[in-house]
């Protein structure tokens, strides 16, 4: 039961798409992999994709000139620093010219050119974005953000990131130049993969002055999707709750993310007061990206805490923390997506953004919140101000509304993505004299069921 409720999710594999439309064998396959661990797709962004556009915009005497735009089309997954890296294998012998807006990180083996030297000649290019501050005759529009792109729904003009590539050897017509083959987004990481580039119909471009569009000479795109399941990252968030009503906070699962280990594993921590915290901070300042987590029992890097506040006679308040508990990482445009059954009545929520995250879904209780701009979109590193708070106002649904057997708390909680640990809710602060909470954890179950049914039967 309690895998089902962190982890219920469905495959999208062609197994379940050859039963066609009957929904009965659907739902029998749904309910048992409610049991086991098949993340592959995610229930909250079914059609969550990194789309790499390429657009080939002119020959040149060996190959071609290409913009390649990637376009993160996910809900609330973005990518942070250290940014994207894309890679791909050539079809030919092609080797890269010059870049704009972006460099491989490695040149390779060019020894075959004497005189002009390419930018890379290797089969299996990697490319990085630029940081901001390139000059701008090596810039093109999108381009040069350190490889960070916003989530689609916190901001669409940023989920978008582009570079230009001089590609030689490469053939200089639509019948003669091959797709490459096997990207990989070798950042983020794990849990992305992509597909074969397809061609499609040619992008049309809008002209400066907005009069005339012109056209790609060829096109072609990859969807890259992800998977947690895939990612088989380790939690990297936990959960803890308290309420009004019960004095006893409970706190985030022990060894959530790791175990305290001083012994065997001295520096897997820091603790706040320790003389060495200064020192290392320092080192921060150089592009370390290594996480310093501080001490806690669960370990994690962010914890999400949920307090129900206030209960009024028609509404209800809930005040969400989040605390960052690594020293030098600063999350920027982080986000957090709760399930909460009442969230189809929220009425008021300070200091954080919000959207509905399946507002046109059968149920709609799932809400994607973030910082607001210059004010708490970054998520400070640990310390004094490594935490972001907000308080939330939700009109009681007097159907279903209730503080017993944790009804009060969130069903499922991500950070920027990534599915944050519940306690187990047999331990869930309890209205004095309630009793277990099994019938709750079986309805949220059938509950995610509906939902994945609905969804699958709108692919
Ligand atoms: C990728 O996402 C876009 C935008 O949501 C969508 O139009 C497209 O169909 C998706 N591609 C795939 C292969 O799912
Ligand atoms: C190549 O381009 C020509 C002219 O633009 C077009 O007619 C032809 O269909 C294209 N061929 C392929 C294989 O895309
Ligand atoms: C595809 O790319 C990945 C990462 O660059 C590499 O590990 C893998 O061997 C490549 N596969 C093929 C078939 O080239
Ligand atoms: C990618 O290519 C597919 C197939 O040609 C097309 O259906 C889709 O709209 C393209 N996506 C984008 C973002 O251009
Ligand atoms: C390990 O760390 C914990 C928490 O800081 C502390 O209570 C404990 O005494 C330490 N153990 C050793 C052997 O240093
Ligand atoms: C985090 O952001 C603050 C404020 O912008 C900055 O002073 C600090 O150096 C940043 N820390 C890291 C590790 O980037
Ligand atoms: C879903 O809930 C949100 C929050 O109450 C609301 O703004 C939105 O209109 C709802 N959508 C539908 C289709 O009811
Ligand atoms: C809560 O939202 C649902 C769907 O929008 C609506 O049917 C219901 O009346 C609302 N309840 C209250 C108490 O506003
Ligand atoms: C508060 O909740 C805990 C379960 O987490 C329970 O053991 C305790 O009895 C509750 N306190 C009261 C006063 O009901």
């Amino acid at each position: 039961m309690e895998v089902c409720l962190c982890l219920c999710s469905i495959s999208r594999s062609s197994s379940i798409t050859k039963f066609g439309t009957s929904p009965i064998l659907i739902a029998l396959l749904l309910s048992l992999m409610c049991f086991t661990y098949t993340d592959a797709y995610d229930v909250l962004d079914p059609n969550g994709n990194i789309t790499v556009k390429w657009d080939v915009k002119s020959w040149t005497p060996d190959g071609y000139v290409a913009i390649i735009t990637i376009y993160n089309f996910q809900k609330y997954r973005h990518i942070q620093a250290p940014g994207w890296q894309l890679s791909w294998t050539w079809a030919k012998k092609e080797v890269i010219w010059s870049a704009v807006g972006s460099q491989a990180t490695e040149q390779g083996d060019c020894s075959r050119f004497k005189g002009n030297i390419p930018h890379c000649c290797k089969r299996d290019p990697t490319i990085v974005d630029l940081f901001p501050g390139t000059p701008y005759n090596h810039q093109i529009a999108n381009c040069c953000k350190g490889g960070v792109i916003s989530s689609w729904i916190q901001d669409p003009e940023k989920a978008v990131s582009a570079f230009q590539l001089s590609v030689g050897q490469a053939g200089t017509s639509n019948k003669s130049v091959r797709l490459p083959k096997n990207f990989t987004l070798k950042a983020p990481g794990p849990g992305y993969t992509c597909g074969p580039a397809t061609k499609g119909k040619p992008t049309k471009f809008l002209t400066p002055d907005g009069r005339r569009f012109t056209q790609a000479l060829m096109t072609w795109n990859v969807t890259c999707t992800y998977s947690q399941f895939q990612a088989q990252t380790a939690p990297s968030c936990c959960v803890s709750l308290s309420s009004f009503y019960n004095d006893t906070i409970i706190n985030c699962p022990t060894c959530t993310c790791g175990c305290q280990n001083n012994i065997t594993h001295p520096g897997t921590c820091i603790e706040p007061d320790s003389p060495y915290l200064a020192s290392a901070l320092r080192i921060s300042e150089k592009n370390d990206y290594k996480p310093l987590v501080r001490c806690t029992k669960h370990m994690c890097p962010i914890r999400v805490h949920w307090h129900v506040k206030t209960n009024y006679k028609a509404y209800w308040r809930v005040k969400i923390t989040i605390t960052n508990f690594i020293y030098r990482m600063n999350y920027s445009q982080w986000n957090l997506v709760v399930q909460h059954p009442n969230f189809e009545n929220l009425t008021q929520i300070f200091s954080f953004n919000y959207a509905p995250l399946v507002p046109y879904g059968p149920i709609n209780d799932t809400a994607m919140f973030w910082g607001i701009k210059y004010y708490n979109d970054l998520l400070m590193q640990g310390g004094p101000y490594g935490n972001v708070q907000s308080e939330i106002l939700l009109r009681k649904d007097k159907s279903k509304f209730t503080f017993e057997k944790g009804w009060a708390f969130p069903r499922k909680v991500y950070f920027n993505g990534d599915n944050c640990v519940m306690p187990p809710p047999d331990v869930y602060p309890y209205l004095p004299n309630a009793s277990g909470h099994s019938g709750l954890i079986l309805l949220h179950c059938l509950a995610t069921i509906l939902i994945s049914l609905i969804l699958l039967h709108n692919l």
